[in-house]
């Protein structure tokens, strides 16, 4: 058992994000060559600047718009190219339009169409995508980060006196993130390629103390978690010691689900 990532090339989608940022970092760590690829091309340039003195030549930051297959197409191209070989890819982007967050009875049809569109559609044409040139390869690993809530129904109360809401598309979303995980999964079996899912609670991002008291109350020992925290689960998932593995989804959330 190592859990090393060292050199291989590991491409996280939204990976200037919350979690993103630490997954960067996690990686980078363990050996691994991290392309950071974000529609927010200052936010992920600027995180591989800081982090250049520590892990020289180990981050770099690229532009991708997951909605957009061009975009992916020549992502994948180019690292190819550079690389010669990818080893896996992080899901872990999250785009949302203006409206998303508001509440079930004033989500309106083109909203919801939109939200599940730019997630689980980018999504599912990022590992499309990255699968063809995986199947080339002969291997090829998948994260897609998913949450407790594709697994377990929403436990609304924790949100009650807050202005936040756990979004109607978001359970859509992420329940098809977990089910497209299987379906690529079984599709793939036997070409060197898998496929997981990641699934946590929520993570710590200065919410209030009232949420955080509700919420923890579900929680085994710690309460709600840092992104820290997953770390051990991406870096298993993405490494050889997970190599049997395929198609499941690994829920990391202090028993907040149970
Ligand atoms: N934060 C949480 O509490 C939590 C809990 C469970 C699961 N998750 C999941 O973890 C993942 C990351 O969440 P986060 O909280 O770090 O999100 P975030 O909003 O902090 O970061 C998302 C990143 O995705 C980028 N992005 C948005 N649209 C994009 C697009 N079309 N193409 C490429 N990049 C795009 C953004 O620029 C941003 O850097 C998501 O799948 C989310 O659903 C988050």
């Amino acid at each position: 058992m190592q859990f090393k990532l060292q050199n291989k090339v590991i491409i996280i989608t939204g990976g200037a994000g919350t979690i993103g940022k630490c997954f960067v970092r996690g990686v980078a760590e363990k050996g691994g060559i991290v392309v950071v690829a974000d529609i927010n091309f200052d936010a992920a340039k600027s995180l591989a600047n800081e982090m250049e003195h520590e892990y020289m030549g180990q981050i770099e930051a690229a532009y991708l718009d997951i909605t957009n297959k061009e975009s992916i197409v020549t992502l994948i191209a180019d690292l190819k190219h550079r690389y010669g070989v990818i080893d896996a890819v992080v899901n872990n982007a999250y785009p949302r339009n203006k409206n998303y967050g508001i509440k079930l009875e004033s989500v309106t049809y083109a909203d919801f169409c939109e939200n599940v569109n730019m997630h689980l559609g980018g999504y599912f044409l990022v590992a499309q995508q990255f699968c063809l040139l995986f199947k080339e390869q002969g291997y090829g690993n998948i994260v897609n980060m998913s949450s407790v809530y594709g697994s377990i129904a929403p436990r609304f109360e924790v949100y009650d006196g807050t202005r936040m809401t756990m979004p109607v598309e978001y359970a859509a979303i992420k329940a098809g993130i977990d089910h497209l995980t299987r379906y690529f999964a079984q599709y793939y079996k036997g070409t060197g390629l898998r496929i997981n899912c990641l699934s946590p609670g929520g993570i710590l991002a200065g919410q209030s103390n009232n949420f955080l008291v509700a919420y923890n109350k579900y929680c085994s020992s710690k309460g709600m978690l840092d992104a820290n925290d997953l770390l051990g689960a991406l870096i298993f998932l993405l490494s050889d010691d997970s190599c049997f593995m395929t198609g499941q989804n690994l829920l990391i959330d202090d028993g907040y689900s149970l």
